[in-house]
């Protein structure tokens, strides 16, 4: 096997050993984990900051005079700022931490509802997560504002003539994701953001799927809102990263009510803390920020452009070897893609293929990727899925290779 790649600080094997899980069984086969886009693995790093939270000064943050609780929130408040900096955001009170990616959406479209007015527009692209949909339509309702969405092609890309048209003086919000979970495709959000603030629109970005491949600058985006997930970055679940303009975030009302988010309370009124802890309400995931800071820092040791360029080689790879197999047709072609092969062979359900790979010790994921719009425009019932991380290797790659055209003869 070879020990390292092309990339001459980049030691594969070495990086692998970080990562306890990668060395376990599964089915009697060496586990070979391809569903990274769904979680990430966890670096000793990460484990080893849990355990020490734990062991040596759990204590609840932000309220307490005593050692344990000013050494917890200091933890808690370095990860913030070094969320901050891993995202160049201008102000570390610009980052919310919440519970993933689904909350900060929550508590986004929860504020709009304060905001928005009844016929104004709110734009969402076709390749969204459902958790990028399902919050845009329930506002929507509540505020009598009309959803529209930005279609997408057969190459698994936006049409960026369709969303061109839908720019118009109506239009209040965008929300759209950085990479697809379901495709892999990058979308062109530089251009998305600059077109909707030419007519005065705020944009979301979903960048749970980009964050594990590409390191965001939202300042240089312009972005408005951008949002992530812990537990696809090597952290842990039950975390998820919210970046705001502070103008932005000031605008928009408290999404939960409780302790931390408060300035004043009496029963006559309640008056809100300032930024961050506005958006904090209640006893955060403590030992989950700390991690995640851990987690940004392992991944930002390795550095993202020599993870993107490992993670090109590997898309490649694999991309190459399967097309050689009769019948597989890869969803999402465009030329701008993360590490990730969607695919279907022939008539086979993706469910079965999975079942198989799994005998074989080989985790992907089938299925709609919570992302039904994009299998209704194939017209296909879903995918199977294969997501490569930096700590993959080419030899994992052709053993999924063989069990693919194992599962295919034994299905055909
Ligand atoms: C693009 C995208 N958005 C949002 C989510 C939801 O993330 P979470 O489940 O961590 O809240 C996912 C999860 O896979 C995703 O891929």
């Amino acid at each position: 096997m070879a020990a390292t790649t092309s990339h001459t600080n980049f030691d594969v094997q070495n990086i692998r050993k970080d990562f306890p899980i990668l060395s376990r069984k599964v089915n009697g086969q060496p586990l070979i984990y391809f569903d990274n886009a769904a979680t990430s693995q966890t670096p000793q790093a990460v484990i080893d900051a849990i355990v020490d939270y734990y062991s040596n000064y759990n204590a609840n943050i932000h309220r307490g005079v005593h050692a344990l609780s000013q050494e917890a929130t200091d933890a808690y408040e370095e990860a913030r700022i070094k969320i901050q900096k891993h995202f160049n955001a201008a102000k570390s009170y610009e980052i919310i931490l919440t519970a993933g990616t689904t909350h900060a959406i929550n508590l986004i479209a929860n504020g709009y509802s304060a905001l928005l007015q009844k016929g104004d527009e709110v734009l969402v692209s076709a390749l969204e997560h459902h958790s990028n949909i399902v919050p845009w339509q329930m506002l929507c309702e509540r505020t009598g504002a009309i959803l529209k969405v930005i279609p997408m092609t057969q190459s698994g890309e936006l049409d960026m003539d369709a969303f061109a048209k839908a720019v118009s003086d109506k239009l209040k919000l965008v929300f759209v994701n950085h990479v697809s979970n379901a495709l892999g495709t990058v979308n062109p959000i530089e251009h998305i953001i600059a077109e909707a603030h030419k007519v005065g629109a705020a944009v979301v970005i979903d960048g749970a799927q980009a964050t594990p491949h590409i390191k965001p600058d939202v300042q240089a985006l312009d972005a408005d809102f951008y949002v992530a997930s812990a537990h696809k970055i090597c952290g842990p679940t039950g975390v998820g990263i919210l970046y705001g303009k502070e103008a932005l975030l000031e605008k928009l009302p408290p999404y939960q009510g409780g302790g931390e988010m408060i300035d004043q309370v009496t029963f006559e009124k309640t008056t809100y803390a300032g930024l961050p802890h506005k958006f904090e309400a209640g006893t955060p995931n403590i030992c989950g920020g700390i991690a995640t800071g851990v987690g940004l820092d392992y991944m930002n040791a390795i550095g993202f452009d020599v993870i993107a360029a490992y993670e090109e080689e590997l898309l490649q790879y694999a991309t190459e070897k399967l097309l050689k197999i009769e019948g597989l047709k890869i969803y999402g072609e465009s030329s701008k893609k993360t590490a990730v092969v969607s695919f279907n062979v022939g008539a086979i359900h993706p469910y079965d293929i999975g079942t198989i790979l799994d005998k074989l010790g080989i985790a992907v994921r089938t299925g709609h990727h919570c992302a039904q719009p994009i299998m209704d425009y194939f017209k296909i019932p879903g995918t199977v899925r294969a997501s490569f991380s930096f700590y993959n290797t080419k030899e994992e790659i052709d053993i999924f290779i063989k069990g693919v055209e194992r599962a295919v003869m034994m299905l055909s």
